[in-house]
């Protein structure tokens, strides 16, 4: 092994350059040559990529929010979105050009740091012939088969500090605080920050809520002289038979028309303002979840990480997945990771096709909220 790549591809998550930085070091520790290809998968169907030398790389980025070799966004190599002169549009299958692409540069391995879109990819690569390892990362915590991807911890740190500022706030105003959180069609970063946080609600998309049974918990706590209350709403959260709120949004070359979550928030705040007599103000988290500085457990985790893919690739196990099993840095097969999800060409993320992990009613972190008397909408 002389040669390998790193990408990047899906939204960005606090942990990536500590990866980055884990796969060269691991790589030049034993003779090989990293390199990184610049914006994801654009760069990878560009041959656009450059040296990660392990000395430049590594300094200051154990500590370094985003990616320094950046990302792409649902940019899909297996139905890349062309749009012609005359403004028709098309969607062509370029995984030719990129495996010839790494053929041609010499790689021995291509390690891919995504969720559950870019792992799709990855697994579709592999079954062409292509010697793939990914990482698992999203601060939605969604990805299938690891107990837990890095970023997420980060994110529930930024969501806890917000909890903790809006509960003063909430108490001298006497006002129920509401802050929608990131998560996609998961609500690990809503119940996570909801625990850490002390909320006394918390709605995610695997519950749909019922609005009296959260006017009820707050109007309980008024009686019992509590005259504030803190609910995190999961931005894919959605009114018992109803829909979660969403837009249809075009992001660009190469990428499909996505599903985006806005306004879950502020619909359930206008409710409990409406229900309940209270002011109530709503704070929405977005992008501060994904941005800044990896918290240590991001950076000890990302490292694992980074260095078990690399110890994969020189003991020529690809196809594979790093994942965090029961305590333990492990290793699964691609083709478990998409389950089902088995047609070549890859899924956009969190759609019906890919195979994301989702709360569990049986989890400990549902039982512990409810333990602790967290209003669920249910
Ligand atoms: O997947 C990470 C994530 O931050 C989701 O929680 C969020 O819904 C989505 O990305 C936002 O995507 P974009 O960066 O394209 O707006």
């Amino acid at each position: 092994m002389k040669k390998v790549a790193i990408l990047v591809n899906g939204g960005d998550a606090p942990g990536l350059n500590p990866v980055i930085r884990a796969i060269t070091k691991t790589a030049e520790n034993n003779g090989i040559e990293c390199y990184g290809f610049i914006d994801g998968f654009q760069g990878l169907l560009d041959n656009n990529y450059i040296r990660l030398d392990g000395q430049k790389v590594s300094a200051g980025l154990i500590d370094k929010g985003g990616s320094i070799i950046g990302s792409s966004l649902n940019t899909i190599i297996f139905h890349y979105k062309v749009t012609n002169p005359d403004g028709s549009v098309e969607y062509k299958d370029l995984s030719d050009k990129c495996i010839q692409n790494i053929k041609d540069d010499g790689f021995d391995c291509l390690f891919t740091l995504g969720g559950d879109s870019t792992q799709k990819s990855a697994r579709d690569l592999a079954i062409r012939g292509v010697n793939v390892i990914g990482v698992p990362k999203t601060i939605d915590n969604d990805v299938a088969c690891t107990d837990i991807t890095f970023g997420y911890e980060t994110a529930v740190a930024v969501a806890t500090d917000a909890i903790d500022r809006l509960h003063t706030t909430a108490e001298t105003h006497h006002r129920v605080m509401v802050l929608e959180v990131m998560g996609r069609f998961a609500g690990w970063i809503a119940l996570g920050a909801a625990v850490a946080g002390g909320a006394d609600v918390a709605l995610i998309p695997e519950i749909p809520y019922d609005i009296n049974k959260v006017v009820e918990a707050i109007n309980k706590r008024n009686n019992a002289g509590k005259k504030f209350s803190i609910v995190v709403v999961s931005e894919g959260a959605m009114p018992k038979n109803g829909e979660a709120s969403t837009y249809e949004a075009n992001i660009g070359e190469g990428t499909g028309i996505v599903t985006k979550f806005a306004g879950a928030g502020d619909r359930v705040a206008k409710e409990i303002e409406k229900y309940t007599g209270m002011v109530t103000r709503c704070t929405t988290l977005g992008y501060l979840q994904r941005g800044g500085s990896p918290v240590a457990y991001d950076r000890i985790l990302s490292s694992k990480y980074g260095a078990r893919a690399m110890e994969l690739a020189m003991a020529g196990k690809f196809g594979v997945l790093t994942i965090y099993k029961n305590g333990k840095i492990d290793d699964i097969s691609l083709e478990d990771v998409v389950g089902n999800n088995k047609k070549i060409g890859a899924v956009e993320g969190g759609t019906k096709d890919s195979n994301v992990r989702l709360v569990t009613m049986d989890d400990e972190l549902v039982k512990t909220a409810r333990d602790l008397g967290i209003c669920l909408g249910d």
